[in-house]
């Protein structure tokens, strides 16, 4: 389907999900050996998990943390395109991730919001300070700001717990003339629902960019299939070149 012209004055909602970090070397949840085929998600993505063996939660984000960190883990050219896109599009970009890793960030994106929360932070339970944590937590880690130990876990939302700033994301989603949305498979709600809220205002244009047909992909608009580090810059450089 041909994409209708974009007002260059109309603001941008870009979901993204685990596939656009794929060819930086980090692992989706649901694809062919991805996280959930070696972990199950409700030992170590839930609170009832966290209160059963905190010890095994605090294990596997350790884990992941340290994999993020490793030197070979950089921002690959659809991270890179995503952030040209906020530096010229107009009506401005926001960037709405259910990724917890910092790769947005690395390539230049700033209007962003981590839903699901983020790797390289821990909250306090005791006292709820969230601060940057780049190194393994323990069950008995203090905290970095009350100093009291056992209280430290992941700033990552876990299954059953709402995710972040839904309120401004609300609101983009109401405003946009854009919602992009790539490398998600569309199991997980509410981001899984984000499509078809910006449909059922039948103002803006909607459009999936994917490995392969998400579980929401007849929603769409419009879509494209195919790695993301080579079609999400071709989508933006077609996007940047309409103006
Ligand atoms: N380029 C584009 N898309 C890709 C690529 C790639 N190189 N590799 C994989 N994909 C696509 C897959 O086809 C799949 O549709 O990315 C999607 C990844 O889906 P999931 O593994 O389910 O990841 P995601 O949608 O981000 O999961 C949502 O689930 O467990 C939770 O909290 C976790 O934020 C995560 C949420």
């Amino acid at each position: 389907m041909s994409r209708p012209i974009i007002s260059p004055s109309g603001p941008i909602v870009v979901l993204t999900g685990a596939g656009i970090s794929q060819e930086s070397g980090l692992d989706t949840f649901r694809c062919a050996g991805g996280v959930w085929s070696r972990v199950r998600l409700e030992d170590v993505a839930t609170p009832d998990g966290f209160r059963r063996d905190p010890a095994l939660v605090q294990e596997f984000y350790n884990d992941r943390r340290r994999g993020l960190t490793e030197a070979h883990i950089q921002p690959n050219p659809a991270h890179h395109a995503l952030a040209r896109l906020e530096r010229e599009w107009p009506g401005g970009v926001l960037l709405v991730t259910q990724n917890i890793d910092d790769l947005h960030e690395r390539a230049g994106s700033t209007h962003l919001v981590h839903m699901h929360g983020e790797l390289l932070k821990v909250r306090c339970l005791r006292c709820g300070e969230i601060g940057h944590w780049a190194e393994d937590v323990t069950t008995d880690t203090p905290c970095p700001h009350c100093h009291r130990p056992g209280g430290v876990r992941p700033h990552v939302v876990w299954f059953g717990e709402m995710p972040l700033e839904m309120d401004r994301i609300g609101a983009a989603l109401d405003d946009c003339a854009l919602f992009v949305s790539i490398g998600t498979s569309g199991h997980v709600y509410p981001a899984a629902g984000f499509v078809s809220a910006v449909r059922q205002r039948g103002l803006a244009h909607t459009v999936e960019l994917n490995l392969d047909p998400s579980d929401g992909a007849s929603m769409f608009n419009e879509a494209q299939y195919g790695p993301a580090s080579e079609i999400v810059p071709i989508f933006v450089d077609e996007l940047l070149g309409s103006i």
